[in-house]
């Protein structure tokens, strides 16, 4: 087998509406809430570091300009902060910079779907396999996800998506797969469904929002019809780009939090804050309170 091509560049879409989380994202993009300290594209920024990604591709859109800010200098803030010898802040402002000209910007003039927001980032992708991250999926675990796939990928080359087993009696709310032999730390995937009807699912794995797809994905994304939502859908296209190319599935052993919902955005905050040595003990406690007297 030919040597996979090394994924230097990840996908960002962070162009959605985020309705589910209004009235906040009517001002605030969901990519910017924050768990504990950090907005949530931090994390999934940091998890595509960790996995050796080189190039970050933001697709933006009208009202997200605040996260192409948060990724550049503040010079204001630094400067006072200079001033006042706050070594400790500007240390954690100087982490979160990515390096001159790894980070690109790209806009979705218009909410079209996930599948059209891949789309739009396919020149500044060009002629290599990606990562797409969906950043209101945040992940705690071991290892990130992304690493794991990138280790299977190593491997079993295509395309790789990442799952995450859910009760099986809410299957149908979510793309799921269907998997057979064992490759590398995964295994091959034989059938994608979306949103299975109840009783049909070929497995209780479901995309959890990781994916590592080749370019060709793109030449599919450029004709693809609208789909669910009426809005132009990634996994119609990576159906069609599974009867060419093999997908491999990442079972991640970790945990999923979608926070552009209000329970996984509350869970991801909580079980996030727990694994803070700093503060765990006085939420543990309140917590704790909170529950007796419910
Ligand atoms: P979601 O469906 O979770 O995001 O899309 P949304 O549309 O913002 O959220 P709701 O359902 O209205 O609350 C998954 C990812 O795809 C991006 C979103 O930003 C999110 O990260 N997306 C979605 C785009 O970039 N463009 C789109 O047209 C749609």
């Amino acid at each position: 087998m030919a040597i996979a091509k090394k994924i230097r560049k990840a996908v960002f879409p962070v162009a959605g509406l985020g309705t589910r989380f209004l009235p906040a994202t009517k001002a605030v993009p969901k990519e910017m809430l924050t768990v504990v300290d950090k907005p949530v594209i931090q994390y999934v920024v940091d998890e595509a570091i960790e996995a050796g990604i080189e190039h970050f591709v933001f697709v933006t859109g009208r009202g997200k300009g605040i996260i192409e800010d948060y990724f550049d200098i503040q010079f204001e803030l630094e400067a006072t902060l200079r001033e006042r010898g706050k070594t400790a802040e500007l240390k954690i402002l100087d982490g979160i910079l990515p390096a001159a000209g790894t980070a690109s910007f790209t806009r979705q003039q218009a909410p079209l779907g996930l599948g059209h927001a891949v789309w739009c980032a396919r020149d500044i992708v060009g002629d290599e396999p990606f990562a797409v991250l969906l950043p209101d999926m945040i992940m705690r675990g071991e290892q990130g996800c992304l690493a794991g796939m990138v280790e299977l990928y190593a491997k079993s080359g295509g395309n790789v998506i990442a799952v995450e087993e859910c009760d099986p009696e809410l299957t149908h709310k979510y793309g799921i797969v269907g998997v057979g032999e064992k490759v590398g730390n995964g295994f091959k995937v034989t059938e994608m469904v979306e949103k299975p009807a109840k009783g049909t699912a070929p497995s209780n794995l479901y995309i959890n929002g990781r994916y590592i797809l080749q370019p060709e994905i793109f030449d599919i994304l450029e004709t693809q019809e609208r789909g669910a939502g009426n809005e132009i859908q990634l996994t119609d296209a990576m159906l069609t780009l599974a009867k060419r190319q093999d997908f491999a599935a990442f079972p991640f052993a970790g945990k999923t939090y979608d926070t552009g919902a209000k329970d996984g955005f509350i869970l991801a905050n909580l079980a996030f804050a727990l694994e803070r040595a700093d503060i765990r003990p006085m939420v543990e406690a309140q917590i704790k309170e909170l529950v007796g007297k419910l």
